[in-house]
């Protein structure tokens, strides 16, 4: 018998309809388009507005749209594994409550905090419990709504970030695609240089912790852009390396969307073509776990059946790695 692999069979993403530009930002914090363009490659970001209303609400679009889009049937999902560092609380899990909220009765699940990597991290994970052969459905979300954690008075990471959510269906395949090879990394000792000072059970929020502003992401930018750029491109290479593709024969690669000089500065070390490179930057900015989905959803209508795809990440922990995968439909033959 063939070997059973997890294959993506359908991607579906959210956007909130707020759209935060950066004529508007500048009229917040002390910036403008040209630094912010220049820098970061960003113009506009989605912002989910509205009284009470957390990640588990895009993750639930997500996967309503998901299901529609593969004609699946709501009861025949049976795991949801949610990427996020936003939910909607510490607990309970924002899978489970999505999966409610989107109508799924049949399933368990729950979420996977690896920053910016959490959506490679958790396609891993989702990808091994179809290849165990216990599932057949499984769905697995990248979303974050950052606006939550962000200081609207700190002009180094407002610019940055933005809210968003793709969710992608996995299913098994005896068919020559689907998700072939990984290899991630973790350093725990990057935590100084992205984080959130308060909230968790170190320390607990206060009325101190919230005059203070500890809830809101802090980010020292350069090592983190160094650690970006070092890391994503040797694991990408490593990947590359043992799985005998060359940039002739990979077709495309789907960085995380945290700046658009780390994936130039990636590109150029790979020595990658660029137009192989999935870039959506400028609309979104960087969603966290929900960029690399978001990616794959614009572009899934350029995708061929049997595309060599690396995914690759980088974030906050550290955290980062690349997991390589053979595309399993036309994209084109599939409205978004
Ligand atoms: N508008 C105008 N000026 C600004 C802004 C802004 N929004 N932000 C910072 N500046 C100023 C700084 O105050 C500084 O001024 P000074 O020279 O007078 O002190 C100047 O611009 C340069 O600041 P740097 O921090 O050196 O700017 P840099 O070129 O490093 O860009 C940035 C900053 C965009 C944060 C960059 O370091 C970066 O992208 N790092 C990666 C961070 C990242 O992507 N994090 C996301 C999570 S992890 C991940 O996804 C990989």
């Amino acid at each position: 018998m063939s070997q059973v692999r997890a294959a993506i069979t359908g991607v579906f993403g959210y956007l909130p309809d707020y759209i935060l530009t950066n004529d508007e930002l500048a009229t917040i914090v002390d910036t403008n388009d040209e630094w912010i363009t220049t820098r970061t490659g960003i113009k506009t970001r989605h912002i989910l507005k509205g009284e009470e209303q957390g990640t588990s609400v895009m993750v639930a679009e997500a996967i309503k749209g998901l299901l529609k889009k593969t004609n699946t049937a709501p009861e025949d999902v049976e795991l949801v594994i949610c990427a996020t560092v936003t939910g909607d609380a510490i607990f309970p899990d924002t899978a489970n409550i999505a999966a409610y909220k989107a109508g799924l009765t049949n399933s368990f699940g729950f979420d996977v905090n690896a920053a910016c990597s959490g959506f490679l991290y958790a396609l891993t994970v989702g990808a091994k419990m179809v290849e165990g052969g216990k599932h057949k459905k499984v769905i697995v979300v990248g979303a974050d709504k950052m606006s939550s954690i962000i200081d609207y008075t700190d002009r180094t990471t407002c610019v940055i970030f933005g809210d968003g959510c793709g969710a992608v269906m996995l299913e098994p395949t005896t068919e020559d695609t689907g998700i072939i090879d990984y290899q991630h990394h973790a350093d725990g000792s990057g935590e100084k240089f992205l984080y959130l000072v308060a909230g968790g059970s170190r320390k607990p929020a206060t009325v101190d912790t919230v005059m203070a502003r500890e809830h809101f992401v802090r980010q020292n930018g350069r090592p983190v852009f160094k650690a970006a750029v070092t890391g994503m491109t040797d694991v990408v290479q490593k990947v590359m390396a043992r799985n005998g593709l060359d940039n002739d024969s990979l077709d495309w690669l789907v960085p995380h969307q945290a700046n658009i000089r780390i994936i130039q500065t990636i590109s150029k070390m790979v020595d990658f073509p660029l137009d192989k490179v999935m870039i959506n930057i400028e609309k979104y900015g960087n969603t966290t776990a929900g960029t690399l989905p978001l990616c794959l959803w614009d572009y899934e209508s350029q995708l061929k059946k049997g595309d060599d795809i690396i995914l690759t990440a980088f974030g906050g922990g550290f955290t980062w790695g690349a997991l390589y995968l053979k595309w399993a439909y036309d994209g084109s033959a599939v409205g978004k």
